[in-house]
This record gives C-alpha cells, sequence and structure tokens, in this order.
C-alpha cells in the first residue's frame, strides 16, 4: 500500500505541476493555512495585480503565518477560511473582541456584505445588576464598573432600564436568532459573502475564475485546466481500482475454488485412502513446495461439536474457504501454531505451500509419524 501511495502521490503531482504551468495565477498559500487563496483574492505582494479582484487583497502576517484582510473604515481582520463555492470569507478579530468590531463595522466601501443581519442593541450595565441575573455579558468589552449585554429584543431594552444603550445596529448572524431573554455573546466567527465577482456556477462545475487575460477586466471561468486535473485523477483512481478490486475478487475466487475441489477430492478419495495405506499423492507436482499426506495426517484432526468452538486462537470461519465452521465439521490445526482450518480446505494448501495460510510458519516437513 505504501508503494501505491506513492504512485498516487507522484501522479497528483505530476498533474498539479504540469496545471500550475498551465494557469497564470496559481493558489498561494499563507504558511501552513488550510485553505487556497486564489481568485477573486489576491495575496499582495505574492501576485500580479490582475489575479485578483479589486477589494480582495489579503495578505500574510509574517510572525505567525495568518491571512488577513482589510475592510475600508473597519480595519484588519483574520481569515479563518474561504468557501469559493457559496462565495463566503470568515472573519474574526484579532484582539479576540469581535463584537467590539463588529459595533463598528462599515461594509458600505468593500465588495462585502452579509445574508442574514439582525437589529442588536448593546447596552452598559451596572456590574452588581448583571450579576444577579443569567445574562450573557461580552467579556472584552466590561470594565471593573460595568458590563456590556446585546440583544435583539426591544422589550429586553426596555426592562433593563437601569442600563444605557451604547449603540443600536444591525449585526451579520449566521441565522436569524430568536429574541430570547438570554443575551447573545458572538462567540463565531463573522461571516460574509460577495456578490461580484460571481463564479458560483464555475465553481460549480470544478472550474476557477480569473480575468481573461492581463489586460482585461472581464472575468473568465478557466473550467477546461481544472478538470483536465480532476479528470485525470478520476481516470488514474478507476485504473488502479480497476486492478485492485478484480485482484482481490479473484483470490477470494481462487481460494474458494480451491477449497471446493479439495473438499470434492477428499470426499472421493477418502474410501480407498482408510483402505489402503498405499494411496499416491493426489497432485505430486505440488508436493516439491507442499508437504507429503502422511505428514499433513499427522496434524491433529478434531470433530467439531455443537458449540463449535475451536481449539487455540481461532475465529467462527474457516480463514481459507470463508465459510464458517457448523457443529460436525472436520477441523485440522496446525501443530507449531495452533491455527486450525477445514480439514478438506487446509490439506488440499499443504499439499501445495507447506506452510500455515494465516501466519506463514513452516511446519517440519520431516516430523516423523
Ligand atoms: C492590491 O494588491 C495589488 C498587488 O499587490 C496592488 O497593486 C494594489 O494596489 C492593492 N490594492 C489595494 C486596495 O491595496
Ligand atoms: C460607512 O462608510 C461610508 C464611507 O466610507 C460613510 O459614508 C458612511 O456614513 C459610513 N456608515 C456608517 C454607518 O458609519
Ligand atoms: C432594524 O432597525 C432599523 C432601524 O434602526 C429598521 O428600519 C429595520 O426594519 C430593523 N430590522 C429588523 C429586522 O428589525
Ligand atoms: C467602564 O465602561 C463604561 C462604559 O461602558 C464607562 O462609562 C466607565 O467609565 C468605565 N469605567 C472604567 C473604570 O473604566
Ligand atoms: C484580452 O481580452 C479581451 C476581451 O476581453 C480582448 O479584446 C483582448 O484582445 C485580449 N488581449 C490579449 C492581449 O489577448
Ligand atoms: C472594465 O473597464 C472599463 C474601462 O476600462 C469599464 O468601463 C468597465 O465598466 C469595466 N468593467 C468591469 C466589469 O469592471
Amino acid at each position: 500500500m505504501e508503494i501505491l501511495k506513492t504512485i498516487i502521490f507522484f501522479f497528483t503531482f505530476l498533474l498539479f505541476q504540469t496545471i500550475q504551468a498551465r494557469n497564470e495565477c496559481p493558489s498561494r498559500f499563507c504558511g501552513k493555512n488550510q485553505f487556497a487563496i486564489r481568485f477573486p483574492f489576491l495575496l499582495q505582494g505574492h501576485q500580479p495585480q490582475n489575479c485578483g479582484y479589486p477589494g480582495f487583497n489579503l495578505s500574510c502576517t509574517s510572525q505567525k503565518p495568518e491571512v488577513v484582510i482589510n475592510i475600508p473604515d473597519s480595519g484588519d481582520f483574520l481569515v479563518g477560511d474561504i468557501n469559493y463555492m457559496i462565495q463566503e470569507i470568515q472573519l474574526f478579530d484579532p484582539n479576540g473582541c469581535l463584537p467590539k468590531r463588529l459595533m463598528s463595522l462599515n461594509l458600505s466601501s468593500s465588495p462585502f456584505t452579509f445574508t442574514y443581519s439582525q437589529n442588536f442593541t448593546f447596552l452598559s450595565c451596572p456590574i452588581d445588576l448583571v450579576m444577579k441575573s443569567r445574562l450573557t455579558t461580552i467579556d472584552c468589552l466590561g470594565n471593573s464598573t460595568a458590563s456590556v449585554v446585546a440583544t435583539s429584543s426591544m422589550d429586553h431594552v426596555k426592562a433593563m432600564n437601569m442600563c444605557s444603550t451604547i449603540v443600536s445596529m444591525p449585526i451579520p448572524v449566521s441565522w436569524p436568532h430568536r429574541n430570547e431573554w438570554l443575551a447573545f455573546d458572538f462567540k463565531e466567527d463573522l461571516r460574509l459573502t460577495w456578490d461580484v465577482p460571481n463564479c458560483v456556477d464555475c465553481e460549480s462545475k470544478g472550474g476557477i475564475c480569473g480575468f481573461q487575460n492581463s489586460t482585461s477586466n472581464q472575468t473568465h471561468c478557466f473550467i477546461d485546466t481544472i478538470t483536465g486535473q480532476s479528470r485525470g485523477l478520476q481516470i488514474f483512481r478507476i485504473i488502479v481500482l480497476s486492478i485492485v478490486i478484480p485482484a482481490i475478487m479473484c483470490s477470494i475466487i481462487i481460494s474458494c475454488f480451491l477449497c471446493f475441489i479439495g473438499r470434492r477430492r477428499h470426499v472421493v478419495v477418502s474410501a480407498p485412502r482408510n483402505g489402503t495405506a498405499a494411496v499416491a499423492p493426489q497432485t505430486p507436482d505440488t508436493t516439491i513446495i507442499g508437504l507429503d499426506d502422511s505428514t499433513i495426517e499427522s496434524y491433529t484432526k478434531v470433530i467439531l461439536g455443537e458449540s463449535r468452538r475451536l481449539p487455540g486462537p481461532n475465529g467462527a470461519t474457516c480463514p481459507i474457504c470463508l465459510v464458517d465452521y457448523d457443529p460436525k465439521d472436520i477441523i485440522r490445526c496446525i501443530p507449531q501454531c495452533e491455527h486450525c482450518f477445514h480439514s478438506d480446505c487446509i490439506d488440499e494448501w499443504l499439499r501445495m505451500n507447506g506452510t500455515c495460510p494465516l501466519c506463514r510458519n513452516s511446519p517440519s516437513p520431516s516430523r516423523p509419524v
């Protein structure tokens, strides 16, 4: 399997390399971040200007590799993830106080917008009042004398008449929150979307958007390059699967077939073998690497009882013929490793192989009878 992995990696690498050579704006990564930075985003200073759409500049922080976006009038945010399929960017505050940033968020000069927003009121309340209630406070906004809570309920605001309103404004939320009496704490990242450029169709077809050429401002869907990659990979996977699966199926069928033949032959030869000791081996060609009948006969043979419990480290299924053991089945066990099998199956196997099929231990061929 290691070899297979290496081959797959090698092929992926090769395909990827050829795609990269054809794509003028390859994806960029900021350190070990998981997500790719590509059109409409641009990693500033690492890509030519025509690789990104205006307003989508990103940069890398140097100390700890993290992606930063500057939203005009609202400052820098760290980027948690970019979903190109649904055109969504996930942002959080470098100082860990997103509510503070939301209170001054102004997206009017940026390409970003939000799917849902809800009117929230931020209230500054005396700290002892909040301590007595079960309100969720926004700790990073509070101080030693005042706690800050946010609520989407006007009733809530009216009831909290000891508090002063800081600001009341629409706040982007990932889904509308019910007007619960409990206040909201903004623990989740800020999710923003963009409408222009619209690359949803292109992405869903497996393509990547980009400007048509370095002088044009028309977007174009570069679909053939990327599907070339995924189609190539798919074909490769199909080839691998079409080799591996038949190989496994073949080996199962062959072992079952051997087992079946062995059982039938056993039935046919068992009568003369019991009568006369001088029966010639049924498969003389294979006795060279296998064991002779007298050695095989010297191994313990048991008849299974109603409990079907086998001696030693054995399961409920014969590993050679993959059939469950039944009461009264004749079982033969290999003395060195105590592995047991249907007598019909293991006898035929040992005549050809001479080793335990499970652990490959070689029973001594010169074992005295
Ligand atoms: C975005 O990045 C490009 C390329 O680095 C640069 O030319 C452009 O001025 C940047 N735009 C803004 C708004 O920073
Ligand atoms: C948002 O910013 C624009 C200009 O950048 C400004 O005209 C507008 O008044 C701001 N909106 C708020 C609510 O501050
Ligand atoms: C939010 O408040 C504004 C006025 O401040 C109002 O026009 C708008 O309808 C409110 N939205 C919701 C969803 O209550
Ligand atoms: C605490 O914050 C409130 C506003 O939320 C402010 O009026 C007050 O002066 C602050 N107190 C201290 C000690 O910083
Ligand atoms: C760039 O694309 C435009 C169409 O959007 C075309 O008119 C122009 O000739 C192209 N320029 C080059 C250098 O290919
Ligand atoms: C492309 O640029 C031309 C002028 O250079 C402008 O008139 C047009 O609106 C731009 N189109 C887009 C989609 O930005």
